[in-house]
């Protein structure tokens, strides 16, 4: 009987490991194995500096870095993703930070930025 229930026992430890584990990953990734826009915002920590309203993301610091809700309005696609590399300047200041994740990641992101505040033209 003791052997039982420490046999139980373990398969119900070995069961929830295994849960956890796997909510952990599908917390980081969206359904499709990609990461969406909003988590390449968040796991680069750009909230660190930035709220974007739009999105209702907060910041998570104290940095006076401008909501980027309304990047579009002057920006394109294109332009955000020289600054995030630090080939662009605004106001003849480079980005603080240079993105540090993939060519993907980088145009998922800059996209999804100028995507904001862009006036509807259809
Ligand atoms: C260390 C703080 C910090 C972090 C982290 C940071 N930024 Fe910034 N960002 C700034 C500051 C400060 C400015 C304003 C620069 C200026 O006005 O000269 C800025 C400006 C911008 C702009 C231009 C905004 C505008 O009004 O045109 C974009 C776009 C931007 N950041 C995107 C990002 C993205 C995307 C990330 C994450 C990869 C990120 N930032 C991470 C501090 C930060």
């Amino acid at each position: 009987m003791r052997t039982l229930s420490r046999v139980i026992g373990l398969l119900i430890v070995t069961a929830f490991i295994f849960a956890t584990i796997s909510t952990a990953q599908e917390g980081s990734k969206s359904s499709s194995g990609t990461k969406s826009a909003k988590e390449i915002f968040t796991t680069n920590k750009c909230n660190s500096c930035h709220e974007m309203k739009a999105e209702k993301i907060s910041k998570t610091g104290k940095s006076k870095a401008p909501d980027l809700s309304m990047v579009g309005t002057d920006k394109n696609a294109e332009w955000v993703e020289k600054f995030l590399t630090k080939k662009e300047t605004l106001d003849n200041k480079k980005h603080p930070i240079s993105f540090k994740g993939t060519d993907s990641e980088l145009k998922t992101l800059a996209t999804w930025i100028a995507s904001h505040g862009k006036k509807e033209s259809k």
